[in-house]
């Protein structure tokens, strides 16, 4: 069984390139499929959930291929098939190919995303809206039936501004007939991504980052080369790396106006931050400040992705604090693993109170999903002896090559 082991306890030292975002690529890789030509990506993370999504390309007529950092797509020739089940199935971000096969084909057949230990993950949202735009969809026993000969622009406004119903709406309004404003929109960096992306293609979209969005359909998007922005969320994580072991880190290529609410929560634990130029020097005491109240938000509140790793450092901070999550219904799964460490945390609902512990010691942990995983690196990092991390596999959906990082920012770390 795949595990990684992290000698933690020393404060850390060395320094990080944040990778290419994996939750703006993905839905970039969809919005590919609208032009009939060759796209380039450049910055694109070699991570596993960027290989799934091009396995199901592929399951379509797209061709891929990967030279460097850089993916190069055909999508010229498409055929309406089928995603293969054993990937589709399980990851999530494939419904966000239902806008651009239904824009592209008129029609698309997809499995059901599945839901994930993190929540029920449904998709009435994406539904709901694109039959508003003229989409028929049959659920069917295997998967979803949908079909839209002519994709009409429309007045659609999200009960949730719920990032991938987001980002469905603009794949197909981009080639919907007349006009879509699309209100309480998600306002995500990845949709002022996406729709960069797509502007750069020759699709006409505002308001991108307000939660208000309008987007005039048009009939051709062309070829383009884009590089992705780098993820936000990768940059989190290993600032909360930093806050839990100490030491002195610093990072490259960081999106520093969209961090704000992450800083904001690392400035309150006494973490001292120095940015110069695209880059940010910490500087991490010993022992962080608690005393830390924060709920996750849609953008620009704090990010219910870094929900975990914060939970991870707070474990060892100064004082009792306070997470409450309310974006998903099952995001504490990783608090048994902690609590194996030591770590004092009770959970209560969509609540959980972590009081700091002087240390936490080294455990044999299992990840259950991409970002606990990775709060699991956070505290082991942190802790006191040996931990071994079981299924770290999850983490590599996100993480292009977390053991490389973590060296590389001083942490003792080898896979078996
Ligand atoms: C995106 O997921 C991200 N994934 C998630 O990142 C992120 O946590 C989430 O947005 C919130 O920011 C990608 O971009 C690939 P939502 P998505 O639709 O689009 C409910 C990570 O770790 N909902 O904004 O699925 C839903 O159940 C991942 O990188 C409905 O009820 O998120 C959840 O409670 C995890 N009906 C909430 O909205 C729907 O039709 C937010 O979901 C859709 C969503």
């Amino acid at each position: 069984m795949d595990y990684l082991e992290i000698e933690g306890g020393s404060p850390l030292c060395g320094e990080v390139r944040i990778q290419g975002s994996k939750n703006a690529v993905l839905p970039i890789l969809s919005a590919a499929l609208l032009n009939p030509g060759i796209t380039v990506i450049d910055n694109c993370p070699d991570i596993s959930d960027v290989k799934a999504m091009l396995e199901i390309l592929k399951g379509y007529g797209c061709r891929t291929h990967r030279e460097g950092d850089s993916l190069v797509l055909n999508a010229e020739h498409l055929h309406s098939g089928r995603a293969p089940e054993d990937y589709a199935g399980v990851m999530r971000s494939s419904i966000m190919l239902l806008g651009s096969l239904l824009a592209r084909l008129g029609e698309a057949f997809l499995p059901y995303p599945g839901g994930c230990v993190i929540g029920e993950r449904p998709i009435d949202l994406h539904l709901t809206a694109l039959r508003k735009m003229g989409a028929r969809l049959r659920e069917e026993p295997e998967g979803l039936k949908a079909v839209c000969a002519r994709p009409q622009g429309a007045d659609i406004y999200l009960p949730f501004p719920s990032v991938g119903a987001t980002e469905n709406v603009i794949l197909l309004a981009v080639r919907a007939e007349g006009d879509t404003l699309l209100q309480n929109a998600a306002r995500e960096p990845e949709i002022v991504e996406l729709c960069r992306f797509l502007n750069c293609m020759g699709a006409k979209i505002k308001g991108a980052g307000t939660s208000v969005i309008r987007i005039r359909g048009v009939k051709t998007l062309h070829e383009i080369r884009y590089r992705i922005m780098p993820d936000r969320i990768v940059a989190g994580t290993y600032m909360f790396l930093a806050a839990a072991a100490g030491g002195k880190i610093l990072l490259r290529d960081v999106p520093f106006e969209q961090l704000e609410a992450v800083r904001h929560i690392l400035k309150g634990m006494g973490i001292r931050q120095e940015r110069s130029g695209k880059s940010l020097l910490l500087w991490c005491p010993a022992r962080s400040r608690g005393e830390i109240q924060v709920c996750t938000s849609p953008y620009p509140g704090f990010p219910t992705d870094l929900q975990s790793p914060l939970t991870a450092a707070l474990c060892l901070a100064d004082g009792e604090s306070m997470i409450e999550e309310r974006i998903f219904e099952a995001r504490f799964k990783v608090v048994k693993e902690l609590q194996k460490m030591g770590a004092d945390i009770r959970v209560d609902g969509s609540r959980a109170c972590i009081r700091g512990v002087e240390r936490l010691k080294g455990a044999f942990l299992e990840a259950e999903e991409l970002r606990g995983g990775a709060a699991l690196c956070v505290a082991a990092a942190a802790a006191e002896g040996t931990s071994r991390i079981y299924q770290y596999h999850y983490i590599a959906r996100g993480y292009e090559n977390i053991i490389r990082d973590l060296k590389d920012l001083g942490v003792v770390v080898h896979c078996f």
